[in-house]
């Protein structure tokens, strides 16, 4: 699987297990797996993979909440 954080050498396999263990924000996913902790240049993929397997309501943290879709 492709790497999505390059800074942080994160795969997309690693985030979306990150996700699927309860992290459903950025802030969640960052905490959970360092991915995102840098540049911030794969926020938007980051989000794609929140949206795709949680659900993502904005670039901060809102815990607990989910985006309509
Ligand atoms: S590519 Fe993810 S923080 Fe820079």
């Amino acid at each position: 699987m492709a790497i999505v954080c390059h800074c942080s050498v994160v795969r997309e396999r690693t985030i979306v297990k990150a996700i699927r263990r309860g992290a459903g924000t950025l802030e969640e996913v960052k905490a959970a797996c360092g991915a995102g902790t840098s540049c911030g240049g794969c926020h938007d993929a980051l989000c794609r993979l929140i949206d795709e397997h949680a659900g993502c309501a904005s670039a901060v943290s809102v815990s607990g909440s989910f985006a309509a879709q």
